[in-house]
């Protein structure tokens, strides 16, 4: 009986040893510790020995019945341990395999163009305001100088909300002019980008919505020679160094003088050609030094303080930037057509 209770122990524990999974080591639990298991068949033949060799025996089967509990208990922590880290090592994350790079749009050429325009006049401390849309009639023509009559407040070009063409959706973005004096100190620098909408049909050149780019400057001794240095310097870091550019008497309700700026043709040098209709310019932007009343219905003494403006298409300025031949472009968003920028 001792040598089978040895026979066991020593087989069983060489069998736990191997064991290589949680199903093999149950089978063997049962195998040896089970009801009909080895173990169990042994202690059954106790009731054959003597009383005096019972205890002893006794104590060797529970010794043995320890040493095989205790060893299935540790192969059983083994292959949980050898489980989990079995588990882990297919989970791995390998961290230096290259990332999916995230499909990115990119900017659409007309704010390509005015993030250019904003950089240049924040570089010379210009700050960019954005207005509303939906605007007061009083500001986009009354304290501009347009006075009543005037024919851009006619109904054929404006939209209105009200009988009374008081309130409109703004027809140029200068009523932002307005805005910066009734509400900043002076003096001011300000550029106001943003959407005006005129009665216009879509073709080539033309949208009942577009954008424009206001501009004002507002302090004391300012001079036209300030208007054309800084415009000059927009032109070409716009459109490159050595940029020239001219500046025609023109009519505006809300400057005096006012002027339009062109810049010589890109294409043919001012020789005239298709880009530029045969005229040699391009015509960029509307400006002027600011009309006293516009200072006064804001009340800002025009003895003291004086300023220019400018207003600019951003469309137009975007069409000449990338060379884009139809407005219609710039608004459809096909993405054969957006991708080229
Ligand atoms: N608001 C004018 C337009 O829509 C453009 C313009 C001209 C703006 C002269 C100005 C300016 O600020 O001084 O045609």
């Amino acid at each position: 009986m001792k040598e089978q209770l040895a026979k066991i122990k020593s087989e069983a524990l060489a069998a736990f040893d191997q064991v290589a999974a949680p199903a093999a080591l149950d089978e063997l639990r049962v195998k040896y510790l089970g009801k009909k298991g080895e173990l169990t068949a042994v202690l059954k033949q106790m009731g054959r020995l003597s009383a005096e060799e019972r205890p002893a025996m006794g104590q060797l089967a529970n010794e043995v019945r320890a040493a095989l509990e205790s060893a299935i208990e540790s192969a059983s922590q083994k292959l949980e341990a050898a489980a989990l880290e079995a588990r882990l090592k297919a989970e791995a994350l390998d961290v230096t395999v290259p990332g999916k790079a995230p499909k990115l749009g990119h900017k659409h050429p007309m704010y390509i163009a005015l993030d250019e325009i904003k950089n240049i006049f924040v570089g010379m401390g210009f700050t960019v305001l954005d207005g509303p849309e939906i605007e007061l009639a009083e500001l986009n023509f009354d304290r501009l100088n347009a006075e009543e009559g005037h024919p851009s407040r006619d109904w054929s070009d404006t939209f209105y909300f009200d009988q009374d063409s008081r309130v409109m959706l703004r027809s140029q973005t200068s009523p932002m002019q307005v805005r910066a004096m009734d509400s900043m100190p002076l003096a001011i620098r300000i550029i106001a980008p943003g959407r005006v909408y005129r009665k216009d049909e879509v073709d080539a050149t033309h949208s009942p919505m577009f954008h424009q780019v206001e501009g004002m400057v507002i302090d004391k001794n300012v001079t036209m020679a300030d208007l054309k240095g800084t415009l000059n310097l927009l032109a070409e870091e716009l459109f490159g160094k050595g940029t020239v550019t001219r500046f025609r008497p023109h009519h505006f309700p809300f400057t005096e003088p006012s002027c339009e700026m062109d810049v010589q043709c890109h294409k043919c040098g001012g020789a005239g050609c298709p880009t530029c209709k045969g005229e040699g310019w391009i015509e960029l932007l509307g400006a002027g030094m600011i009309h006293p009343n516009v200072l006064r219905m804001a009340n800002i003494d025009p003895e003291e303080w004086s300023g220019w403006a400018f207003g600019m298409g951003l469309e137009r300025t975007a069409m000449r930037r990338f060379k884009i031949a139809d407005l219609r472009l710039i608004f459809e968003n096909d993405v054969r057509f957006l991708e080229q920028f």
